[in-house]
């Protein structure tokens, strides 16, 4: 496996591998990689001749120094986990190679998709992804990218970016994996207690529930709201950030729940924002 610290020899590395025809997948992350992370990088495996993990925790996508400080990191275990699962190449820059100078001053956003869930409860933090994948995909020059599902706004919005910039990479959603239990698998469940674990099955539950009512036949977005709330409300532990039922492809709201439905919820359990979601079709 190849370690490459600077945009300058990933780009070397890059530009070989295309004259031998190759096709470059990756998978951008901030560490502390779990079974999710891995399926990405399954996935990128299978579909491209290369594959390239970032391990970079951004701090332009961090709305709360707090959040930022205490995001886990574990570069021994992450590079061992690349290495065993045969990744090519493992970019892994410090703060001033991905932002020589500090964080820049430029503003990117996609307007139309950062009008609700995470874009308004984390001010500046979509900013701050699109401004690092913008970095990284220049560096990178991928094929194909992958992303998780579980951060579906953002798989939307990078995924649009690319789309509108004329990046030439294919943008891939990948499901979200989860434990046995149905906890969506995070980076930040590591900040979670055992008792915390427990309640936070109660996301999950929530969506199912939502999922069922919805495929039952019932079309009023507020009822199903106000069902999946009740099963939140049921802990103490638990705060409410946002839930919402929306369109799945423009994330618009809806007076009826019918074609693509897009059902999210964010949460607080003690310190640890958790944020979860599912998507289904119901025929028009
Ligand atoms: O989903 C993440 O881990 C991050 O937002 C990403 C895409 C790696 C950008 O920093």
């Amino acid at each position: 496996m190849i370690l490459c610290k600077t945009p300058e020899e990933v780009s070397l590395q890059v530009r070989k591998w295309k004259l031998e025809g190759k096709k470059v997948g990756f998978v951008p992350t901030m560490g502390f990689l779990h079974e999710g992370h891995a399926t990405l990088f399954d996935k990128s495996l299978s579909k491209a001749d290369k594959t390239i993990v970032s391990i970079f925790v951004n701090p332009a996508q961090f709305n709360d120094p707090e959040d930022y400080a205490k995001y886990p990191i574990n570069t021994a275990g992450d590079l061992k986990l690349c290495e065993s699962k045969k990744v090519d190449l493992v970019f892994l820059p410090d703060q001033e190679t991905m932002y020589p100078g500090g964080i820049p001053d430029v503003l990117l956003a996609i307007p139309h998709l950062m009008k609700n869930l995470c874009a308004v409860s984390r001010p500046g933090h979509f900013e701050g992804v699109l401004l690092v994948i913008s970095r990284l995909f220049h560096f990178v020059e991928p094929d194909f990218a992958f992303f998780g599902k579980k951060d579906y706004q953002q798989y939307l919005l990078i995924r649009e970016f690319c789309k509108t910039l004329a990046f030439p990479t294919e943008v891939i959603g990948c499901e979200t994996i989860r434990s046995d239990k149905g906890l969506a698998l995070s980076s930040r469940n590591a900040r979670l207690s055992e008792s915390e674990k427990e309640e936070s099955l109660l996301v999950s539950r929530a969506l199912r529930l939502g999922e069922s009512q919805i495929r039952s036949g019932i079309t009023d977005p507020v009822l199903i709201r106000d069902i999946m709330k009740d099963v939140l409300d049921s802990s103490s532990k638990i705060k409410l950030d946002y839930l919402e039922i929306l369109n799945a492809d423009t994330l618009e709201s809806l007076e009826f729940l019918k074609g693509n439905l897009l059902l999210a919820v964010a949460v607080f359990i003690g310190p640890v924002r958790l944020i979860d979601n599912i998507t289904l079709s119901v025929s028009e």
